[in-house]
């Protein structure tokens, strides 16, 4: 299979690059910013068919201009997309800037929004896209002071995930969102210091290689929650 995952640098993305290559028959292309990470990252994987894209998925222009082309020189075609990269505000509603505000919805939704417009034409006839979203962007989920901006810009990429799968319904495109609880990452501890999470990034990312994979054959548009504790 051809996969793409974005926020590939560290956390749950890097975990996944590393399970999706211990099958020598995947092609996997890694992205985001940090070209020493995903360096390290591809001399951890024992595929040579691991690719890695530096890119700054905040920068939507470029996104729309050049996206297509650079993944299109790793792979001919997408299985399975995941859009994982992710960017945390935990600042009290009062403080968050503009800036803040512009950055966290660039990475969480206008970026896989773009991702998937300029993907869509290499697209497998049975291309699986999950985009990662958070028990804070569900609807009646418990919620926590700080992360208004983070939090309703999960709730959107939820909603997206809706929006196509019922757009594209007449394909055999799947769409769906989990909408992950607490994994032991750099992210984690910055949204809750010192808070120990019951699974480790290797562990959730194992669950949605799965799911992505092999355990989601009946379900399309579907917002899946994924957490055992709050947070
Ligand atoms: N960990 C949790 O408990 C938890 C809970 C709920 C939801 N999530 C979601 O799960 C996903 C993975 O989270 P994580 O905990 O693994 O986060 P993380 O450790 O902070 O990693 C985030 C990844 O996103 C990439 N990224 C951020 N901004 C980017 C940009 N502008 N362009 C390209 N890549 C960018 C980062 O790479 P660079 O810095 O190299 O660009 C990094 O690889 C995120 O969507 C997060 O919101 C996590």
């Amino acid at each position: 299979m051809n996969v793409i995952v974005t926020g590939a640098s560290r956390g749950i993305g890097y975990q996944l690059v590393k399970l999706f290559a211990s099958d020598a028959a995947n092609k996997i292309v890694a992205i985001s910013r940090n070209a020493e990470r995903l360096e390290v990252l591809k001399s951890e994987c024992e595929n040579e068919n691991v690719k890695s894209i530096p890119f700054d998925l905040s920068d939507v222009y470029r996104l729309k201009s050049d996206l297509t082309s650079l993944v299109q020189e790793a792979v001919p075609s997408i299985d399975i997309l995941i859009n994982n990269a992710g960017q945390l505000v935990n600042k009290t509603f009062d403080q968050i800037s503009s800036e803040d505000f512009d950055l966290c919805y660039n990475v969480n939704i206008k970026s896989p929004f773009f991702t998937i417009q300029s993907l869509m034409p290499v697209f497998s006839e049975k291309a699986h896209i999950v985009n990662i979203s958070s028990m804070g962007g569900v609807q009646g989920s418990v919620k926590f002071p700080g992360l208004s901006a983070y939090s309703s810009s999960k709730g959107a990429i939820a909603i997206l995930t809706e929006c196509l799968a019922e757009e594209y319904k007449e394909t055999n495109w799947r769409f769906n969102c989990l909408a992950i609880g607490a994994a032991q990452t750099e992210m984690l501890e910055e949204a809750f210091p010192g808070y120990k999470a019951p699974l480790s990034a290797e562990e959730m990312a194992k669950f949605i290689a799965k799911f992505a994979t092999e355990d989601s054959s009946y379900f399309n548009g579907k917002i899946l929650a994924v957490a055992s504790t709050t947070p």
